[in-house]
């Protein structure tokens, strides 16, 4: 029994000894109660070590080592372990271990300290790459951009998004661009003035902040960026930020708000065509008895000329009455409709055939340029002769009998569209009055000669048919009025 046992001491010994490494049983303050330490790491013997510390006695150091895993020990009575060195070639490592023993005589804890090489751990670096490819990949497929930099600007993430949004490669940024760069002016120090403040969210944090961001090609991109700070022991070592791409919400805004105006036009014009139509009306009867009373007081009667003139002018007067009244009554479309399918070249072939002879027409280059393969649409001919009629009518009028009208029909496939552009040289619409335009009443001509409401009709109109009209500038000068209709009801 007793050889059993010495024998094996003698193996445990041999273990102990074979494992060649440093050991040395501390007290709870770091002074050293036992050890076996190389000599290339003191010029004391083992027995003269007893009593000081173990960071003077082998570093020369005043204070515990800052890698040693003893103060963890100490704080948690459990083994540590720290890693001090990787060799970049084999891969093995050098580690301090740490654990907590009681002394031999029952006295207070004692910690253990010894010093192993790891040798390198193949498998579990290859789940650790793994595991960093992941978080890699994690971070490449964010929908956002993610850029990470250190105190001094230097970047040390810089995902997918990222490049799309800046225009640098990773290699580039990663390589030599500093996250200055990427801000205009000095707005990297203001925004690390605000992370740094409690003004965006919690102190260390900035969201939802609107941001531009300075691209490769000097364009610049609007974007959101939350962005925090990375702290180590309370020290701010790296900052992390999220960039969200506003160029598609800033689109969509922009939309949004066309719309708007869009509605609240039409609903201006359709609240406005309603009581035109309802003043009309009332006006339509009266406006008829002056007209036929003047008619028979001029038949009936034995008047004098100069009476005679007076009740003529009265009757004509009352006749333009009742044709604006009759336009009114158009523009509220009050008349009936009748939609089929019509060519719509034909229908402005048509309306161009009445007015080519008249006079205003003598001194104006027409061109046409029809689609041929434009399908039938859905049409009321009535109405869009109107519409046609009154935007070419304007553009004579705005030429002032001399230039050129241009007229072209399209084919949208894509969505399902006809399109006309009818254009004018002339003086063009001022940009002032351009948003006024399709108004009811507005008009630039003098008294007598326009009463603004035929492209307010026109609107009505082409509303009613689905589609829409828009009036703008040509770069050459003139207006352009461009009409869609939809191929289909
Ligand atoms: N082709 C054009 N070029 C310049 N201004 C135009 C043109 N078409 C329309 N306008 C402007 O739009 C206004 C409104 O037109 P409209 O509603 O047809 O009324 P009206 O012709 O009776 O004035 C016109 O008075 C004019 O100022
Ligand atoms: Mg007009």
């Amino acid at each position: 029994m007793n050889e059993i046992n010495s024998k094996s001491d003698k193996y445990l010994i041999k273990a102990i000894e074979t494992f060649k490494r440093q050991i040395v049983v501390i007290s709870d303050d770091y002074r050293i109660l036992a050890s076996r330490i190389k000599p290339d790491h003191t010029s004391m013997e083992d027995s003269e070590l007893k009593g000081k510390t173990c960071h003077l006695a082998m570093f020369n150091r005043k204070n515990p080592c800052f890698n040693c895993p003893v103060a963890r020990v100490k704080q948690t009575n459990r083994p540590s372990m720290n890693l001090i060195h990787i060799d970049e070639d084999s891969g093995d490592s050098s580690c301090l271990y740490a654990y907590p023993i009681k002394g031999p005589n029952g006295e207070k804890n004692a910690i253990v300290v010894l010093d192993f090489f790891l040798p390198s751990l193949d498998n579990f670096d290859e789940k650790r790459c793994a595991s960093n490819a992941f978080l890699r990949n994690l971070l490449n497929s964010a929908v956002d951009g993610v850029i990470a930099a250190d105190m001094t600007g230097q970047i040390i993430i810089f995902n997918e998004t990222a490049t799309e949004i800046s225009g640098y490669s990773r290699k580039e940024a990663l390589g030599s661009l500093n996250i200055r760069d990427i801000y205009p002016d000095d707005d990297a120090r203001v925004i690390m003035k605000k992370m740094r403040s409690d003004e965006y969210g919690k102190k260390g944090i900035i969201k939802s902040y609107r941001q531009t961001v300075v691209r490769k090609d000097g364009t610049t991109t609007p974007i959101l960026l939350n962005a925090s700070t990375v702290y180590e022991n309370d020290r701010e070592i790296a900052t992390i930020g999220v960039f969200h791409d506003l160029k598609e919400t800033m689109r969509m805004e922009a939309e949004l708000e066309k719309t708007q105006t869009q509605l609240l036009q039409s609903e201006k014009m359709s609240s406005l065509g309603k009581l035109a139509a309802g003043v009309a009306h009332q006006l339509n009867n009266p406006l008829g008895s002056i007209t036929l009373f003047s008619q028979l007081m001029l038949e009936d009667y034995e008047l004098n000329e100069d009476a005679k003139k007076d009740l003529l002018r009265i009757k004509s007067d009352a006749e333009r009455c009742t044709s604006i009244v009759k336009e009114l009554l158009e523009f509220a479309r009050q008349t009936k409709r009748g939609v089929k399918p019509h060519n719509l070249n034909k229908i402005i072939a048509r309306t161009l055939f009445l007015l080519r002879n008249q006079a205003l027409f003598h001194n104006i280059e027409i061109i046409e340029d029809y689609e041929e393969k434009l399908p039938d649409i859905p049409a009321d001919v009535q109405q869009l002769n109107h519409v046609f009629m009154n935007i070419i009518l304007n553009a004579a009028d705005a030429m002032e009998g001399k230039g050129r009208l241009e007229i072209a029909t399209r084919l949208e496939k894509e969505h399902k569209k006809a399109l006309v552009k009818i254009s004018d040289s002339g003086p063009g619409i001022p940009e002032k009055t351009l948003p006024n335009i399709f108004e009811p009443f507005f008009t630039t001509k003098e008294q007598g000669k326009g009463t603004g409401l035929g492209l307010s009709m026109a609107y009505g109109i082409i509303e009613d048919h689905g589609g829409s009209i828009t009036a703008n500038n040509q770069d050459k000068g003139g207006a352009v009025f461009t009409i869609e209709l939809p191929l289909k009801q």
